[in-house]
């Protein structure tokens, strides 16, 4: 079983920017936790991190691993061309959000991926990618 965790716009800056909203870890250091989880699990995981839409698309196109947990930041939620990636390709999704965006701006509450998706986890910070990975494996 090979997880791919994919991280689109903004991601770069966990721990940087908005530290009351997603917290103080960077990304590095919440991926690492991430494949240390991966690896008591017997589970290969792969990183990738991209501020560019198209970047993320082809990702989405390409990989060989058998399940996506995807942060698409801001993307989530306009973004026709990621929910077209996700619809194109066989491998399951499971969108995700540190944050609890339902209970933040309007513009939040409105996911253009949801529906292409196998399934979403939010609001559980850094736990959220684990929760989602561990779907994987029921
Ligand atoms: C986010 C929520 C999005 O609304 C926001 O644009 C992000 C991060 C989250 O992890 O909570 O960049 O996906």
């Amino acid at each position: 079983m090979k997880i791919l965790f994919l991280n689109g716009v903004n991601l770069n800056m966990t721990g940087r920017r908005e530290k009351g909203v997603y917290g103080s870890e960077t990304l590095e250091e919440i991926n690492a936790q991430i494949a240390q989880f991966c690896r008591e699990r017997d589970v290969e995981c792969e990183f990738f991190q991209s501020n560019l839409e198209g970047e993320l698309c082809t990702k989405i196109q390409e990989t060989d691993a058998d399940g996506i947990v995807l942060n698409a930041g801001a993307y989530t939620h306009y973004s026709y061309a990621l929910r077209d990636a996700i619809a194109s390709v066989q491998t399951p999704v499971i969108e995700v959000h540190m944050s609890n965006v339902h209970a933040r701006d309007e513009f939040r509450h409105r996911s253009v991926i949801s529906e292409v998706c196998r399934g979403t986890v939010l609001g559980f910070g850094k736990k959220s990618y684990l929760l989602a990975a561990e779907s994987f494996l029921l």
